[in-house]
């Protein structure tokens, strides 16, 4: 039997109806007790009164936070109830009793939640944050389906890098070397020279030996890849998702936002297109914040912090020095020193959201980069074959899902953002 989820009580005013879910929280005055109960989808308080149903009540007495339970009961409105709704119990059934719960409701330290991120994901906040998640996930498929970009998944297994050699997580492939996806990039490339414009969601892999709160080892990149873009039209489409996602989470998930205290004017605020600077001009606005920085040098989690606290909108940073760049970015005609590759970084203090850039469409260049970086050549000549059979301009990129997810939200830590994270010291549970 399925009866009604909480988050639709209010087409239910006055009716008798049956809910199914877990105790989150019980409280009593002696003669009156007050079950809130948790779904999914929502909180809401049964109310029990003694002199009306003592036996349903002695039994609400026996049970435990968490256990799950049955409910029936008449739905009225009650503004200061949560969610706006109350049940007046009329039926109790006990589905299984919980054990003690480890999770109370008094403050926990966050090793101790990690531990027990199967049972931490029951509570509210991390309800509202798996929501606004699945939100973005859902608007960023209906923007590229609505702009004509056809969904076609990457490998996740893969023969060589993408990113770097120093990120690769190594598997034995029956007795040969492969290795975990760090982007669908390269496959992307072959994709868009298939169907024109192409998107991938899939998670992906770095073994980073960084212990920051920007950095998973395991994490999920929206790309996308379209033939006869160039680096403007790159930036536009990006900004657009991400203005797309934005308004999508405002609208729909406006009260989980709330729930999470997030300052929901700064998202409001926001308006294309995004202020685009180049590295040159990066480099003299760290500098003028007293910073030591080199022109030639990559940026750390300061200097993007620098950037990402000087802009009230997402901000392009592009033309990268070459150097510091993968190996496949398609150098600036006008100076190619630099790159025709933009980073966007997330306001706020969150630092890098999307790279993404030009790639380079002239076999010959194509060979000798690959040649410089000392990448295996062998493994990158499937590669050069788009090069070699109807090459055009195209550009591509990867937004980071979960650094979306803990800006739109104004999590302190990407570690809440995905239900599972690994970590540099965590793979349990
Ligand atoms: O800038 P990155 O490394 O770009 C690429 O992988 C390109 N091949 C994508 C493409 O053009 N198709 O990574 C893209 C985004 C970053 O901006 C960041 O949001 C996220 O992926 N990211 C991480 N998120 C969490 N933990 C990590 N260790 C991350 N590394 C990158």
């Amino acid at each position: 039997m399925q009866g009604v989820l909480i988050k639709h009580l209010g087409k239910h005013v006055g009716e008798e109806v049956t809910i199914q879910g877990w105790l989150y929280n019980k409280r009593s005055s002696g003669k009156i007790q007050f079950l809130i109960v948790r779904d999914g989808t929502g909180l809401v308080q049964g109310v029990l009164v003694k002199k009306e149903a003592p036996e349903l009540f002695d039994l609400a007495k026996t049970i435990t936070q968490e256990s799950s339970i049955k409910v029936k009961g008449i739905v009225r409105e009650e503004p200061r109830s949560v969610g706006g709704y109350e049940l007046a119990v009329t039926g109790l059934e006990l589905i299984s009793m919980a054990e003690e719960y480890p999770i109370s409701h008094k403050e926990h330290g966050v090793d101790f939640l990690m531990d027990r991120r199967h049972l931490w994901l029951r509570t509210p906040r991390q309800n509202a944050i798996l929501r606004i998640r699945a939100e973005i996930e859902q608007a960023a498929r209906d923007f590229f389906h609505q702009n004509d970009f056809t969904l076609v998944d990457s490998p996740i297994i893969t023969p060589a890098a993408c990113e770097g050699t120093t990120t690769l997580f190594e598997l034995d492939y029956h007795g040969e070397k492969a290795y975990l996806s760090q982007s669908g990039q390269l496959y992307n490339e072959a994709s868009a020279m298939a169907v024109g414009r192409m998107y991938c969601f899939g998670p992906t892999f770095r073994a980073e030996k960084s212990k920051t709160r920007r950095h998973l080892m395991e994490f999920w990149m929206i790309e996308a890849e379209a033939a006869f873009f160039d680096h403007e039209d790159n930036m536009k489409i990006q900004e657009e998702l991400v203005y797309f996602i934005i308004q999508r989470v405002l609208e729909r998930r406006r009260q989980d936002l709330e729930f999470l205290g997030r300052d929901i004017s700064k998202l409001e605020a926001i308006k294309l297109p995004f202020p685009r600077i180049s590295y040159t001009e990066a480099v003299e606005l760290i500098r003028s914040k007293g910073e030591d920085f080199t022109w030639g040098q990559d940026f750390g989690a300061p200097h993007e912090t620098i950037i990402s606290e000087s802009f009230a909108a997402p901000v392009f940073v592009h033309r990268f020095p070459a150097e510091i760049k993968a190996f496949y970015m398609k150098p600036d005609p006008a100076d190619p020193r630099v790159v025709l590759g933009a980073d966007l970084i997330a306001p706020e203090g969150y630092g890098e959201m999307i790279g993404g850039g030009q790639r380079i469409d002239d076999l010959r260049l194509l060979e000798q980069r690959i040649a410089e970086h000392k990448l295996p050549r062998e493994a990158f000549e499937w590669y050069l074959d788009l090069r070699r059979y109807g090459s055009v301009p195209h550009s591509g990129f990867g937004l980071g899902l979960e650094r979306t997810v803990a800006w739109i939200c104004k999590l302190d830590h990407v570690r809440e953002t995905i239900p599972y994270p690994r970590m540099l010291y965590r793979v349990y549970p």
